[in-house]
């Protein structure tokens, strides 16, 4: 390891995501001793800083988790000095050329591996991979990109972005981040399925009635409707958050645990899926609404969104997987913004009882009182499995209760970000978490012909007040297959 060196650019340094995401779990990933020995880190923007007033902007967005708070101003001042800034043009050559010389400078030498990051607008990915992979490249080790959401805005764009990144790199320098698979439940995901006997069973059409997907978020678009309002939430979350988590929850078992294989069985999956109908979802858009003498405001007060945006800021999915363990089960997908309450979790409901013994002494109606089992991917991380239970004492009352692993009683150490353990992964070359180019072509071609339908036809969303449950449409989409949404509060 002494050997080498290990540059990171991150491009688009001064971005928002950067801010938040990238620098700081860079700086917990070097806290854990997990970079190399000879690293540096590049912010490149076009603002012009010194490396001292990038230090600064970093420095403010640093922590320590609680059980890392040893030294750690120290391991602060140590990483910071390890970080430099260049300013430049996205599209120039000349300015990426000059960055080579810079980190060369910092390589001596060395064999050096580069990763760029490209936190930018997807408008501008192409010009900086170009000028990154003609003049910025690594000479003697890896160079490799990362890059996030949104890839194109539906199957065409999408096809199109990837032809021009191959240009001027292959699909193993690629690196396609969705920072829901570097989520510890959702990675966790797998090894409840394929290490407990008593779970993979039961994991089908014969005992599965439907899978919930849902999305909470309570506070809006705040500062992001610029962006937001090209996309919508079905692009923003459902596409490829949800629809991640679903290849993974539905996919049959790997050969092994290398990245080719498990992303070949997530495209299997995608590609035995109907593709969404229009009269399988339903969108909704998030009014104003006062409450507590507090006022919420609507999606369209946003002077970056337009007046009339017939954007969603909601939506819920039915879809369906045509084959063999899956058939007739609906996958329901549910995600929203300015709704009640923040959260993300996969709920299965299982069928009933065949012949229950114990119909009469439930005190709830039956179709409630089937197992569930509850992965809760934030916030309060847990699993649960919902059971039924004699009511201790002398009658026989039924009622329902949890076999509960919280994570914060059960592993009280801080949960690291999905962003360190994908950086993590992107350095050491670790492909399992980062999407494939089929996974992304087969993951729009089942929201393509929808999100054009809802355009084309300027479907207009169903409103709901901030802060609410969301439009009462998705219950009615539910019901029509025969399924009760699961409450995030219901614990
Ligand atoms: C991003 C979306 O991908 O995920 C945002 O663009 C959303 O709209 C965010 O807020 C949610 O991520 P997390 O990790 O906070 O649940």
């Amino acid at each position: 390891k002494g050997e080498s060196t290990l540059s990171i650019t991150v491009v688009g340094a001064s971005g928002d995501l950067a801010k938040k995401k990238i620098f700081p779990a860079l700086f917990a990933l070097f806290y854990e001793g997990c970079l190399p020995q000879d690293f540096s880190v590049f912010g490149y923007a076009r603002t012009k800083l010194t490396h001292e007033e990038l230090r600064d902007m970093i420095s403010s967005t640093l922590t320590c988790r609680i059980d890392q708070r040893e030294n750690c101003e120290d391991k602060m001042d140590q990483f910071l000095k390890r970080c430099f800034y260049h300013s430049g043009q996205y599209n120039s050559e000349e300015d990426f050329a000059e960055l080579d010389t810079k980190l060369k400078e910092k390589e001596a030498g060395k064999l050096s591996n580069r990763l760029y990051y490209l936190s930018i607008p997807p408008n501008i990915f192409v010009d900086v991979v170009r000028c990154a992979s003609l003049r910025a490249s690594s000479e003697s080790g890896w160079t490799r990109v990362i890059v996030e959401k949104p890839f194109g805005r539906d199957a065409e764009s999408s096809g199109e972005l990837t032809r021009c990144l191959k240009q001027y790199l292959t699909e193993e320098q690629i690196f396609r981040i969705d920072h829901y698979l570097g989520k510890e439940l959702v990675e966790n995901l797998s090894v409840l399925r394929f290490s407990n006997l008593v779970f993979e069973p039961l994991w089908s059409r014969n005992y599965i009635r439907n899978v919930q997907l849902i999305f909470s978020e309570d506070f809006g678009t705040e500062g992001r409707g610029g962006y937001f309002d090209q996309y919508g939430i079905i692009r923003d979350i459902m596409q490829n958050h949800l629809l991640q988590i679903l290849a993974l929850f539905a996919m049959e078992t790997p050969v092994s645990l290398d990245a080719e294989d498990i992303r070949s069985e997530k495209v299997k999956v995608l590609r035995s899926m109907k593709p969404l109908l229009l009269e399988d979802v339903i969108v909704g858009q998030y009014k104003g609404h006062s409450k507590g003498g507090k006022a919420y405001p609507g999606y369209t007060d946003d002077p970056t969104v337009p007046k009339h945006s017939l954007t969603p800021t909601f939506a819920a999915a039915a879809m369906f997987i045509n084959n063999a363990r899956w058939d007739g089960v609906p996958f329901l997908m549910k995600a929203g913004k300015a709704l009640h309450t923040r959260g993300a979790e996969i709920r299965v409901q299982f069928r009933h009882v065949p012949g229950n013994l114990y119909k009469k002494n439930f005190a709830t109606d039956l179709d409630k009182a089937t197992n569930e089992l509850v992965i809760r991917v934030q916030p309060d991380e847990g699993i649960y499995l919902r059971i039924n239970n004699k009511v201790p004492g002398l009658g026989m009352r039924l009622d329902r209760s949890d076999l509960n692993l919280l994570y914060r009683s059960r592993y009280p150490r801080e949960i690291p970000d999905a962003y360190e353990r994908l950086l993590l992964d992107a350095i050491e070359g670790e492909r399992r978490l980062f999407i494939r180019s089929d996974e992304l072509d087969a993951a729009w071609d089942l929201f393509t012909p929808a999100l054009k339908e809802l355009e084309q036809k300027k479907i207009v969303p169903e409103l709901y007040p901030y802060g609410s449950r969301g439009p009462v449409g998705a219950h009615y989409l539910a019901s029509k297959y025969n399924v009760r949404w699961g409450d995030l509060e219901d614990v």
